[in-house]
């Protein structure tokens, strides 16, 4: 039987759900309905967009009925902004939606019918969280836009006033270099075109340490002047660190080999009481009060009691390994970046930490070298990219037969697919599994599960 409706269709829909991804689930007469911008409890009017054998896809044109739990976005810019899907979800729905969300990834592709799950933890600050963010620029009427692409859209950017997510100083550093690009009549790039010159600025803040960094991407060529810039900048006393970086290819990326304008290559921040030490393209989780209390979790979920050798899979710059080695006997890290593992290996000097030692490869590969060096491990701690454990990672993993995995996970559907092969090949069971809200607002939501095997 084909499905019962048919693109550009207009609907009327209750939402009854949010799905991992942050679309809301509909049914009409069983069949499910994703719904771009349907809340929980929403009645809307919704025009269908796509349609597969076993689902459609929508977009609410319309609220006819609000949720209950519908609350003002307190942002000016949502939700033409593709920063935020849920200002307008009171905090405690999206929390429950997330809960449910890795409930059912578990139960549905994790195959465990009852899943030991413990209450969501909630942010410990529901705006302002975030550490770093990366605006793009854009060629506008009076001069370069300097904000985040709208929502669903790579070719329109927003030229953000003052964004929730981040702190006043990243507000104000950021009207800073917007003001300096008008005033120095510098192009915006145009992604459409490949012409123009600034193309993105990157701001990241060590929330506990009070120092920031900030980082100018162009096009080739120096078309500014650097001491003019860095004059700007250290305005702001909190900035140590200022660095450029060229993007000669259409890609809109950052990550990029950076020369340094002024101050230290680094920033350092504090978590749990270390020192870490950040360059521009080393990996932080970017809610730096969430972060603390995911280390706990996972810190809890190891179970050290001083004698232990633990892996710290994908590690980036140490954080969740430095962590733990005051508990274990020796600690072993593996990042694919190498940029991430020079800092992993400097933060464990900077904390004069000596049973640490880091490795820069890829863990599908690099983790019978490290069986070799390291001997057999009693934790391992994994902590995947959205991916999860791809490629031979998972294989690897399973064959260290370690007694006692934790899973730090940033995407439920993954973690859920590894834990089913970890169990069905290797013989895991899942013991619990604590979701935590880094990132109020978002679709997102992290896990930390501990899977053992006797
Ligand atoms: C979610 S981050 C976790 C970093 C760290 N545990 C933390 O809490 O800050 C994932 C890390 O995996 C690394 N990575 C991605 N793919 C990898 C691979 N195949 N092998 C090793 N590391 C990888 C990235 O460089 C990144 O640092």
């Amino acid at each position: 039987m084909g499905a019962p409706v048919a693109k550009d269709q207009e609907l009327e829909l209750t939402v009854d759900s949010l799905a991992y991804g942050g679309n809301g689930v509909a049914r009409l007469n069983g069949f499910v309905v994703f719904v771009r911008r349907g809340l929980p409890g929403d009645r809307v009017r919704a025009r269908v967009t796509k349609v597969k054998r076993n689902h459609a896809e929508a977009l609410a044109t319309e609220v006819l009925e609000p949720s209950a739990e519908r609350v003002d976005a307190p942002c000016s810019h949502y939700p033409a902004c593709g920063g935020c899907r849920f200002q307008d979800l009171a905090y405690e729905a999206q929390i429950a939606a997330k809960e449910a969300q890795v409930a059912d990834a578990l139960r549905r592709l994790g195959g465990v019918a009852e899943p030991p799950l413990e209450p969501i933890l909630p942010a410990v600050e529901r705006f302002h969280y975030r550490n770093k963010l990366e605006y793009s620029f854009t060629p506008g009427p009076e001069g370069p836009i300097l904000g985040f692409h709208k929502a669903g859209r790579w070719d329109e950017v927003l030229d953000i006033e003052r964004c929730w997510l981040t702190t006043e100083l990243g507000n104000a550093i950021r009207e800073a270099v917007r003001a300096w690009a008008r005033e120095e009549n510098l192009p915006a790039y145009d992604q459409a075109e490949g012409t123009g010159y600034l193309r993105h600025l990157v701001v990241r803040e060590g929330r506990n340490s009070g120092q920031a960094l900030v980082e100018l991407v162009t096009a080739p060529g120096e078309r500014f002047e650097r001491g003019y810039l860095v004059e700007v900048l250290r305005r702001f006393p909190e900035v140590r660190s200022i660095h450029w970086a060229v993007n000669d290819t259409p890609a809109e990326v950052t990550n990029l080999p950076t020369t340094l304008l002024f101050g230290d290559d680094a920033i350092e921040e504090e978590l749990l009481g270390l020192r870490f030490r950040v360059r521009p393209n080393a990996f932080l989780q970017t809610n730096t009060a969430m972060a603390e209390r995911l280390y706990e979790l996972a810190l809890d979920a190891a179970g050290l009691t001083g004698g232990e050798t633990v892996y710290d899979l994908y590690c980036g710059i140490g954080t969740i390994g430095l962590v733990m080695a005051a508990q274990a006997l020796t600690v072993w890290g593996v990042d694919v970046s190498e940029e991430s593992v020079a800092c992993a290996l400097e933060n464990a000097e900077l904390n004069g930490i000596g049973n640490a030692a880091f490795f820069a490869g890829n863990v599908g590969q690099a983790l019978e070298d490290l069986r070799e060096r390291a001997g057999p491990p009693d934790v391992v701690v994994v902590d995947p990219p959205r991916a999860g454990l791809a490629g031979k990672a998972l294989r690897r993993v399973g064959e260290t037969g370690v007694p006692r995995l934790v899973y730090v996970s940033c995407n439920p559907t993954t973690l859920a697919g590894d834990l089913k092969r970890l169990a069905a090949d290797y013989g895991y069971r899942l013991e619990r599994a604590r979701p935590v809200d880094m990132f109020p607002h978002t679709p997102h939501v992290e896990t930390v599960a501990l899977l053992s095997r006797s």
